[in-house]
């Protein structure tokens, strides 16, 4: 039983994280190698937990009760008896690896090792480990605090009681645990990689600009943002980093090719929001785009992302990235979908999704547009996924 937990870095993600659990009652100790960090964190926290007292989320009484729930530390051995540890340090292997081998020394051979990691393998992580049946990675959204999803990603090392461990202790602090493959991207960074790279792809042949684009993917498929929107506000030197990782980790797949524009963006430091440009520009002065509404345009727009979007998800499935109802619940609550994208395949058919793609590929003669093969045989077999 997770009782104790420690969590390793106390940036944006250890924060949250280690919020989520003091709010469901358990202690939890925050460790970071950076006093700093950890005196920002603590004035994070009580602002947080301010905020949710003046919206009346909380009460006063609720505050101080997860305040007393969550310990500082600036000292790594103080992480000795914890039951789980949740590390979220820099995305650096070498760094990762190390922590990790440094903690076996510590703590109790029970004790659960888990990673934050968006995106280095799980295996590789858990190599650095004696007892690798231990490391678990367990992949929350920011900002953790408000995404309900976690993905739960076993390594090939990892055992199952470790599994169940994870499991168990995620549905007890109240989020949404999916189950998936050491692979790149896991569910999400994975599946919605086209939403992204699709989208500026019709930007740089010039069929549309970008507010059109987003106001197709608005107006056609009810997304709450449109894929620059979205972009912008994650942030492309996040965005760029994990499309170029995973495209990378899959030997260089054309499906995952990043773009020239958003590479650019990232090395002009145009991070989006959070650097007042990216590709929309929020510096004072700036103008408004206006989209092009036209229909025709649009629904082209919307069906060209939809096809691609829906193709990686089949794919996923077709290589047992996770079940189908953990990849319809990865997109509905780590990335705000209006729907899962396996029931939206059956609502536009398997047959007008493969022809879109067919036509693609064709008319490119570019790998990144090939048909899943589950998605033919759904269409050969006239199967569907859901009743
Ligand atoms: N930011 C996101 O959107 C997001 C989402 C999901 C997962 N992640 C993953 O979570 C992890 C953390 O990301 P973040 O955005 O919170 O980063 P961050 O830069 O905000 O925080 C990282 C913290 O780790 C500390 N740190 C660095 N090396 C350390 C060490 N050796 N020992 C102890 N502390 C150390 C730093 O001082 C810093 O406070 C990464 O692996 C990232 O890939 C990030």
């Amino acid at each position: 039983m997770i009782k104790v937990i420690g969590v390793i870095g106390s940036g944006a993600m250890g924060t949250g994280i280690a919020q989520v659990i003091a709010t469901a009652g358990l202690e939890v100790y925050i460790y970071d190698s950076n006093p700093v960090a950890i005196n920002v964190a603590k004035d994070n926290f009580k602002e947080s937990l301010e905020k949710l007292v003046t919206k009346n989320k909380i009460t006063a009484e609720d505050a101080s009760a997860i305040e007393s729930k969550i310990i500082f530390q600036s000292n790594f051995k103080s992480l000795d008896a914890c039951d789980l540890i949740i590390e979220a340090i820099v995305e650096d292997l070498q760094i990762k690896k190390q922590v990790f081998a440094e903690l076996e020394k510590i703590v109790r051979k029970d004790c659960v090792l888990a990673t934050n990691t968006s995106s280095l393998s799980i295996a590789s992580i858990a190599a650095a480990c004696q007892f690798p049946e231990r490391v678990i990675g367990l992949h929350f959204f920011n900002p953790a605090t408000i995404m309900p999803l976690v993905e739960i990603v076993p390594a090939i090392q990892t055992a199952a009681d470790t599994i169940l461990d994870a499991s168990s202790f995620i549905n007890f602090i109240g989020k949404t645990a999916v189950v998936c493959k050491d692979t790149p991207g896991f569910i999400v960074n994975r599946i919605a990689r086209p939403y992204y790279g699709e989208a500026i792809r019709i930007m740089e042949e010039n069929i549309a600009d970008i507010a059109t684009i987003d106001w197709a993917m608005k107006e056609f498929g009810g997304f709450k943002m449109g894929p620059f929107e979205l972009m912008d506000f994650i942030g492309h030197d996040v965005n760029y980093r994990v499309t170029e990782i995973v495209w990378a980790q899959f030997f260089y797949d054309n499906k995952f090719k990043p773009s020239i524009a958003q590479k650019r963006l990232f090395e002009a430091n145009r991070f989006g929001r959070k650097s007042g440009i990216g590709f929309y520009d929020y510096r004072e002065g700036a103008a408004t785009l206006t989209p092009n509404k036209d229909q025709v345009l649009g629904e082209y727009i919307f069906t060209r992302i939809i096809s691609l979007l829906i193709n990686e998800a089949i794919d996923a499935l077709y290589f047992q990235i996770a079940s189908k109802d953990d990849i319809e619940l990865a997109m509905l609550k780590g990335v705000n979908y209006p729907k899962g994208l396996l029931h939206w395949a059956e609502e536009l058919g398997f047959g007008s999704i493969l022809e879109n793609l067919e036509e693609l590929s064709f008319e490119y003669g570019d790998e990144r547009y090939r048909p899943s093969v589950l998605l033919k045989q759904m269409v050969r077999e006239n199967r569907r996924f859901f009743n």
